[in-house]
């Protein structure tokens, strides 16, 4: 999306698409927004999607398809086994990355699954720039660990650097020696990296990394999921990229890895997933797990018409118009707040705008999730469903004490298409209400704790009556039925 300049010298972004179908939203008077709270036990997953107002918890799954996307669909070829519509998909991607075989998979974590189901043992090393909940439980669950290595300064909120996603070199060769390198079951390198703000990894930097893991013989794998925004931060800021087009830098960055993955639900714009393996003997190795996990080797448990959605969506991710959409709205929102004074991770990243909880909520106990209660307060003063990123999204360490995240975080996730500039105004004006009102904002405690992914399904209540009274200062402000 180039960036248009108005009269007043402004620049804003501009959405380079038009509305052809929507869907009504509901606005909930403040006090029925206490009670869905109450019942959703104060975790943003467990709210009914009918009871919000700006659905900010996630762009997986939830990203607006295009008139292409849509009409592909009826062409969808139904058939358990050699549906054309998995070669069509295949042959797609192999355009795209180059790399010939596709195992496909209902979603993301449906990849992570095999991956690791194939790869890890007990006592294995798994290195990552930063981990993804469910790319670390799929690993943790049999065994193995998960070494972080992402450079000190990613995970810093507040920065100018360009890409916080990278990995430090120096810790990775150390840890390769320390585990041993017949000991690493793969590296993983995140594009676009979920749970520090969806801060990139520069081309230079997984060029490196990969190139240093194949000297000690190292699998490499890329999780794609957030590629596309990855894509635009390298052509927008890394100076030896700007003039390539996006398909090149694609192919540039496959060209690394013995192995891809994405989530279908973000990278392509659907609901799926894949993994392309470069080796056709390790393809063929793998393939028993679809089969066995997933669903016929050619559909992998995906329906075929979000799959010949999602042959679209790839093409519509290699072009910048399309992906530049969401970094350009984030990037407003970031500014406009971190202009404000509301601690925000910068530069703005891909996926969504990130409050620094921590900083936000400075006097809510670590225990007592500041991310957590900082959502929840949000929909509270909104209808706007954000998601928790930090301490709650951690699992309890061996001794039962919880493991304090090294960033606290509330995401606001920007899915692509989906949302307007005045959409954007609105959360950030709440945002900027909740911030002046901060101090009423209390913790949170679990009433009902799940042992694995927490997160997802837990319920927790506060520990005092701070909902009751924050409500009461909205309505003072903004009256009853807002
Ligand atoms: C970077 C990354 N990897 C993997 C996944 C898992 O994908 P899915 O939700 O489709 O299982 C996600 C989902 O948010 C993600 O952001």
């Amino acid at each position: 999306m180039p960036e248009i300049k108005f009269y007043s010298g402004k620049t804003i972004p501009m959405e380079m698409h038009k509305v052809k179908i929507v869907q009504k939203l509901n606005l909930l008077p403040a006090k029925e927004r206490l009670q869905k709270m109450k019942e959703a036990g104060f975790n943003t997953f467990m709210l009914h999607n009918g009871d919000i107002f700006m659905d900010m918890l996630t762009d997986s799954g939830v990203n607006a398809m295009s008139d292409n996307m849509q009409s592909a669909m009826l062409r969808a070829d139904d058939a358990y086994a050699g549906s054309e519509t998995f070669y069509r998909m295949r042959d797609k991607l192999e355009e795209i990355f180059g790399i010939a075989h596709l195992l496909p998979a209902h979603q993301g974590r449906a990849c992570e699954h095999i991956i690791a189901q194939h790869f890890v043992k007990p006592g294995s090393c798994v290195i990552m720039n930063y981990h993804f909940t469910t790319s670390k439980a799929h690993v943790t669950r049999l065994g193995g660990h998960v070494e972080e290595l992402v450079k000190d300064e990613g995970l810093v909120t507040k920065s100018t650097l360009p890409f916080k996603g990278n990995i430090d070199l120096d810790k990775l060769k150390a840890c390769i020696e320390k585990e041993g390198a017949e000991n690493v079951a793969y590296l993983r390198l995140e594009a676009g990296t979920n749970l520090i703000g969806g801060q990139p990894i520069s081309y230079e930097n997984m060029k490196a990394a990969t190139e240093l893991a194949k000297q000690y013989g190292i699998m490499t794998l890329l999780d794609a999921s957030l590629l596309q925004d990855n894509l635009y931060f390298i052509k927008t800021r890394e100076d030896s990229m700007k003039d390539k087009s996006i398909r090149e830098i694609t192919r540039m960055v496959a060209d690394l890895f013995d192995m891809i993955y994405f989530s279908g639900r973000k990278f392509g714009f659907g609901r799926g997933g894949g993994i392309l393996v470069r080796d056709e003997a390790l393809f063929h190795e793998m393939e028993d797990y679809i089969t066995m996990f997933e669903g016929f080797l050619t559909y992998g448990g995906m329906s075929v018409k979000e799959m010949e959605a999602m042959i679209i969506g790839f093409d519509e991710t290699m072009d910048f118009d399309v992906i530049s959409q969401a970094p350009q709205f984030i990037k407003h929102c970031v500014d406009e707040l971190d202009a404000a004074g509301i601690p925000m991770v910068t530069p703005g990243g891909g996926l969504g705008a990130h409050i620094d909880a921590r900083e936000v909520v400075k006097h809510i106990p670590a225990e007592q999730y500041p991310a957590g209660s900082l959502v929840a307060a949000l929909y509270l003063c909104g209808g706007i469903r954000g998601m928790e990123r930090g301490t709650l999204s951690e699992e309890r360490n061996a001794d039962g004490s919880e493991h304090i995240a090294s960033v606290e975080m509330v995401r606001l996730a920007f899915p692509r298409r989906v949302f307007t500039l005045s959409q954007t105004e609105y959360v950030i004006d709440r945002v900027k209400w909740l911030y002046d009102h901060r101090e009423l904002i209390g913790g949170l405690r679990f009433v009902h704790e799940p042992k694995t992914l927490r997160f997802f399904t837990g319920k927790l209540e506060p520990v005092s009556d701070w909902p009751e009274k924050l409500i009461e200062a909205y309505i003072a402000e903004f009256g009853e039925d807002q």
